[in-house]
């Protein structure tokens, strides 16, 4: 893709988030001067080029944009797509999301469907046209392996609800960008992820906002020897795969899921087409700064194939509990407070990511904190992602 806008002046002005204390994040940007409702082709060039760049970037004051031209900001990003949201229409979302859909409430805002209401409790009288919607079953950590009681959620204990890029990961391609307005949102008392997963790992956080790490880290993070199978290796997505693993229960530290044997058949999915399934490289090259993310979706992943280089006949494995296994160490290196940030977004704000190169997660926080309103909206790419070595289209 390149850059085609070096050296242009442009309206955005963009600082890097200031590195905290102990932090080993490398990623993240505050974005300045636009007004979202009305911005040029070339803002929206210079918009696109640092999203891929900084990864996770915070546009400020858009308290007042408009759902319909969020939609179309997303559109713009990526003019040759498919004009619909990524996991499609609101219906076609809630009869195949599976896990997706089974245990939250997504409404599309009237007029702009493709624009999600994302949130937790009364969202007022009139929210756009959504009139008096109180949203009960927001997203949470009810569906991890190991509970946690609700006295203990209740006094401000709380866990990453799911790692996960935002994917169909069958049919359509994952979203270059994924974008996230807050409009309503509390800002205390504090709440403290556990991962509960005998670590002893925590993190104090403001409730309500979304953690991030990026999987170009985690790529770094690798061994030469893990890298070198990445680089060459792929993965196959299980069709309808929110419906394939959507019994399954999540590991209480948000990442993966545990191997219990509750994936569904092939034939217990009914209709679905071979065609749609997706074969993704596990490395996926950052089109604007070369950067190599490694971005496997385990908890979807039915098949991945194994090799060191490109003329090396690939190993397949299909055993879930081993792909699992290979992948733990890896994603878990990077699974550290160290390496997590949850950006401070303020309403009016709008969190945009390069979904193709992190991973994000809901931390959920008690009722009592009060309602949250976002807008989400994301566009199926056009594109697939492309690895570093060409994977063979049929394997
Ligand atoms: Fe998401």
């Amino acid at each position: 893709m390149g850059s085609i806008i070096e050296n242009t002046p442009t309206l955005l002005q963009v600082s890097p988030l200031p590195q905290e204390d102990g932090k080993k994040t490398n990623f993240g940007a505050v974005v300045d001067g636009l007004d979202l409702n009305n911005i040029s082709d070339r803002d929206v060039q210079a918009l696109k080029e640092t999203i891929w760049k900084h990864k996770v970037i915070i546009v400020r004051g858009q308290k007042s944009l408009q759902p319909v031209k969020q939609w179309e900001l997303v559109t713009r990003f990526d003019p040759d797509a498919p004009q619909v949201h990524s996991h499609g229409d609101v219906k076609s979302f809630n009869k195949f999301g599976g896990l997706l859909s089974k245990s939250r409430d997504v409404l599309g805002i009237p007029g702009a469907e493709n624009v999600r209401l994302i949130g937790k409790g009364y969202q007022g009288a009139d929210h756009y046209g959504i009139k008096d919607k109180t949203v009960k079953k927001p997203l949470s950590h009810d569906w991890h392996a190991t509970k946690l009681s609700q006295d203990e959620f209740d006094s401000g204990h709380t866990r990453f609800q799911r790692w996960h890029i935002d994917a169909p990961l069958y049919e359509r391609d994952p979203a270059w960008f994924t974008t996230l307005r807050c409009i309503k949102r509390p800002t205390e008392p504090k709440v403290t992820v556990h991962w509960d997963d005998g670590s002893g790992q925590t993190m104090e956080v403001e409730p309500g906002l979304t953690a991030f790490f990026s999987n170009v880290q985690t790529y770094e993070l690798m061994t030469p020897e893990e890298q070198k199978v990445a680089d060459h290796s792929w993965v196959e997505y299980a069709p309808r795969p929110y419906t394939w693993m959507g019994e399954c229960r999540g590991n209480p530290n948000g990442l993966g899921v545990a191997s219990e044997g509750r994936e569904k058949s092939l034939e217990e999915l009914g209709d679905w087409d071979p065609a749609h399934v997706k074969r993704y490289p596990m490395v996926w090259v950052n089109p604007v700064t070369g950067e190599k993310a490694f971005m496997v979706h385990g908890i979807c992943a039915r098949r991945v194939f194994l090799r060191s280089s490109p003329d090396e006949e690939p190993r397949m494995v299909d055993d879930v509990a081993e792909i699992r296994r290979w992948l733990k160490p890896i994603q878990e290196r990077v699974l550290k407070p160290e390496y997590i940030m949850l950006p401070s977004v303020q309403e009016g704000d709008i969190v945009m990511w390069a979904n193709w190169q992190c991973f994000h997660t809901a931390v959920d926080y008690p009722d009592a904190y009060g309602p949250r309103t976002m807008h989400q909206a994301n566009i199926g790419a056009s594109s697939a992602p492309v690895g570093p070595v060409p994977i063979p289209v049929l394997a």
